[in-house]
């Protein structure tokens, strides 16, 4: 070994030498950083709902409805919401939504709409719409991103207030609010509430999928709001509310012992003010009462007054075992406002004129220890199209879901149904076909959505036999419905066929006994009144359209397309066939280039 090498060996620079070589290691190292929350969902804005232009016009509408629904149940105001979207052209269209909610302060604006991650239903177990802080945000992101432009944000708490008026943009590297201008201003004829209008790259098209549908159907799971929508096609839709009640504030509950992981338990008994382990269980868990929280420790065989900070991973440990193995009571499940059957089944009514309807609220369950309900709702008949597949509809807590539809727990629970049993046809693993609309609605204080774009519900057993068993209770009384009207329908087959007879028996027995044929007459109306003393009265199940009194025009359902289960992205197909043109046309040409250059040569 030389001089040279042992000294770079004992890791002393040698004198005058090149600089040392990083080792790969090292190398990676420097490339080594922290992703901001900010700069990951602009490169994977699809996690969000942003993956094409029509998606994210209904993304930006659905977060900002959604919020100002939510923050005006939670201050019990009756909503008032105007939506409005402007075709700027080039596609670009600007989104209006404000509200009368209670607004929001000066301090709060920038950090609401400028931050990802950043809300106030995050850390509560509540019933609410939105629940990951990185709803509108994501919104005014991706707005700037595609148009350049800042959103513009006005907001008014009180009527002795002013509102407080900015533009901003979301700084993608601080995930932070860059305020480009604010001011404080009147604003006239609003008491209060929240005007958001954001300029953004979109797509308005029609259809099932569409804005137009979604806020329909909003209307309909909440009949306490009024919505005024006016779409790029300046038609204006107005939704009034159909009842004054407003259903009642959510209630925010504590999690419950058996839905808590160990990990998780471990960061709650580190940031608890709790002094003991008893205290700790019976203030923080919901159904833990001192008694219980000491049973708890008992199982656990760990000291009731332990201080939470002295828990080692083994004791946590014990401590779950302890819960595993203590009876401790579900979850309140007050918490949870369902729409209601009675509710369900009206939205429906409005929406499809069917001949019967039908609707089932499942008493609360529990999944990961939250508490939830499913309920279900059914239409059939009537002027729904005759063939074609089932229509599904699927909401949770209160917000329609139009994305994914074949996907997620909603789905698989109706497809899994053996529809056969109430009388429909159904191939193996789909839904069933013929003249019915299927509404499914889950009402949690947790919804868990399989992505942050809030489309599917993720396959929780638990929640998926309650959606099985909600779908069933409808189905069984459709099933009566379907077999009576299938009876009534082949007892009218054999009557026509017996009447068909009637006049060919009254000349046979003209003939035999020798009866005038003026009692033709007499004789046919007999043997029809024998016909009917024999078979007996058969009810009328024809379709009357008049007689459902709730459905509503506006509210009229497009049951046309049946093909939606493909959820099918037209926005994404166009797209595709105009890149794969180009590509062809690129080929083409260069093809065409190569041959003249060929010729020239
Ligand atoms: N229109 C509004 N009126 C009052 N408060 C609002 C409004 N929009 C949003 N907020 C507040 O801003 C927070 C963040 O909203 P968002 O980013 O959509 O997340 P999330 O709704 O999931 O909490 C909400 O939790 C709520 O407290
Ligand atoms: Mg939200």
């Amino acid at each position: 070994m030389t001089d040279e090498q042992q000294v770079t060996l004992t890791g002393n620079a040698p004198a005058k030498s090149k600089p040392v070589k990083k080792n790969k290691a090292e190398e990676m190292a420097l490339k080594q950083r922290d992703i901001g929350v900010a700069e990951f969902f602009a490169r994977n804005r699809h996690l969000l709902g942003f993956d094409n232009k029509r998606k994210a016009l209904m993304t930006t509408i659905k977060e900002a409805v959604d919020n100002s629904l939510d923050a005006c149940e939670e201050a019990q105001i009756q909503p008032e919401i105007i939506v409005e979207i402007i075709d700027l052209g080039n596609e670009r269209f600007r989104v209006i939504v404000e509200d009368n909610g209670p607004g929001i302060i000066k301090k709060q604006v920038p950090k609401i709409f400028a931050k990802l991650l950043y809300g106030s239903k995050f850390h509560s177990l509540k019933q609410s719409r939105g629940q990951q802080g990185i709803g509108i945000s994501a919104s005014v992101m991706y707005g700037q991103l595609t148009t350049g432009k800042p959103s513009k944000i006005m907001s008014k708490i009180g009527p002795t207030h002013q509102a407080y008026y900015c533009e901003l943009k979301l700084d993608t590297q601080t995930n932070g609010p860059d305020i480009q201008h604010e001011k404080l201003m009147e604003w006239e004829g609003k008491d209060h509430g929240t005007r958001i209008e954001i300029d953004l790259e979109a797509n308005y098209i029609g259809g099932n999928q569409s804005i137009d549908e979604y806020l329909k159907q909003t209307a309909i799971v909440n009949p306490h709001a009024t919505i005024i929508y006016t779409n790029p096609k300046a038609q204006q839709f107005i939704f009034p509310r159909a009842t004054e009640l407003m259903p009642p504030k959510a209630m925010e509950i504590k999690p419950h012992p058996y839905g808590v992981e160990l990990g998780f338990m471990m960061d709650m008994l580190k940031t608890t003010s709790a002094k003991t382990l008893q205290q700790f269980l019976s203030t923080e868990f919901s159904r833990v009462s001192s008694t219980t929280a000491k049973t708890i420790c008992l199982n656990a065989s760990v000291q009731p007054n332990i201080k939470p900070l002295d828990m080692s991973r083994e004791l946590v440990e014990s401590l779950m075992t302890g819960i595993k193995n203590t009876k401790i009571i579900a979850p309140p499940t007050d918490c949870i406002q369902p729409i209601g059957a009675d509710l369900f089944e009206k939205g429906l009514r409005k929406e499809v004129n069917a001949e019967f309807y039908c609707a089932s609220t499942r008493p609360p369950s529990v999944y990961r220890g939250n508490p939830f309900v499913v309920e279900a709702s059914i239409a059939y008949g009537g002027s729904l199209p005759p063939e074609g597949s089932a229509r599904l509809l699927r909401y949770a807590n209160r917000v329609p879901l139009l994305y994914q539809l074949s996907a997620g727990a909603v789905s698989k629970s109706a497809m899994s149904t053996a529809w056969k049993n109430y009388g429909l046809s159904q191939s193996k693993g789909s839904l069933p076909t013929g003249p019915i609309v299927i509404a499914v609605h889950i009402a949690s204080v947790w919804v868990p959505f399989t992505s942050e774009s809030k489309e599917a519900i993720a396959h929780y057993p638990e929640i998926m036999k309650e959606m099985k068993l909600a779908i069933q209770e409808c189905g069984r009384k459709l099933g009566s419905y379907v077999k009576k009207k299938k009876r009534v329908g082949d007892e009218l087959k054999k009557r026509s066929l017996i009447e068909k007879y009637i006049p060919h028996v009254s000349e046979a027995l003209i003939e035999l006994i020798g009866l005038s044929s003026n009692e033709k007459i007499l004789i046919e109306s007999n043997l029809g009144q024998i016909l009917e003393n024999k078979r007996g009265v058969i009810e009328d199940m024809k379709f009357d359209a008049s007689k459902n009194k709730d459905f509503d025009e506006t509210y009229a359902m497009n049951t046309q397309n049946s093909e939606e289960m493909v959820d099918e992205d037209t926005d994404t197909i166009i797209e595709q066939k105009k890149t794969e043109e180009s590509e062809i046309n690129k080929l083409k040409n260069n093809s065409e280039n190569e041959n003249k250059g060929g010729d020239a040569e």
